[in-house]
C-alpha cells in the first residue's frame, strides 16, 4: 500500500508492504538507524519514537498506521536544545545510557517534560517505565532530569 507519512518535519510517500513494521520501516528503508531493534516485543523502549506526539514502541505498530500522520525520531532532534541538554546531562552525571537506549529515553522523557511543569523524582521513575534496560542506572537517569528540569 501507499503511505504518506511525515518523518522529521519532511513529507515521503513510499509504497510499503501491509506487514511491515514501523521499527523495520524507519531503519531500513528510511535509513533512521536510532531506531534501535532490541526486545521485539514492546518492552525495552529502545525503538521508541514519537509518533503524532506521543513516545510509541516501533516494534509495536505497523508502518502502514503510520499513513497521514507524523513521526519523530532523535535524528530529526539533532538541534534540539532540550535534547541536546538532558544528553548532556546524563553524560555528566554517568548515567551509563548509551547510544542503543538514549534516542528512546530522550524521546519519552521530553514527551514527559512538555506535558509537567512540575514534577517529583517518582513521576520520572514512572515515565521511564516504558524504557527499560538493566544496563542504565535509573538513579542517575533521574538525578540528570531533576537537574535538567531546574535550567528549564
Ligand atoms: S525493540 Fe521495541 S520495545 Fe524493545
Ligand atoms: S543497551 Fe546501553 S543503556 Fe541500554
Amino acid at each position: 500500500m501507499k503511505i504518506n507519512v511525515t518523518i522529521n518535519g519532511q513529507e515521503y510517500q513510499r509504497d510499503i508492504d501491509d506487514k511491515i513494521l514501523l521499527q523495520d520501516f524507519l531503519f531500513n528503508e528510511m535509513g533512521l538507524k536510532s531506531v534501535a531493534k532490541n526486545c521485539e516485543e514492546g518492552c525495552c523502549g529502545a525503538c521508541t519514537v514519537n509518533f503524532n506526539g506521543w513516545p510509541v514502541n516501533s516494534c509495536l505498530v505497523f508502518a502502514m498506521e503510520a499513513d497521514g500522520g507524523s513521526v519523530v525520531t532523535i535524528e530529526g532532534m539533532a538541534n534540539n536544545i532540550q535534547a541536546i541538554t538532558l544528553k548532556d546531562a546524563f553524560k555528566r552525571n554517568n548515567a551509563s545510557v548509551c547510544e542503543k537506549c538514549m534516542p528512546g529515553f530522550i524521546i519519552s522523557l521530553l514527551s514527559f517534560l512538555s506535558g509537567h511543569s512540575y514534577f517529583d523524582e517518582k513521576e520520572v521513575y514512572h515515565a521511564l517505565k516504558g524504557n527499560m534496560c538493566d544496563k542504565a542506572d535509573y538513579k542517575l537517569v533521574v538525578k540528570s532530569v531533576m537537574e535538567f528540569a531546574k535550567k528549564l
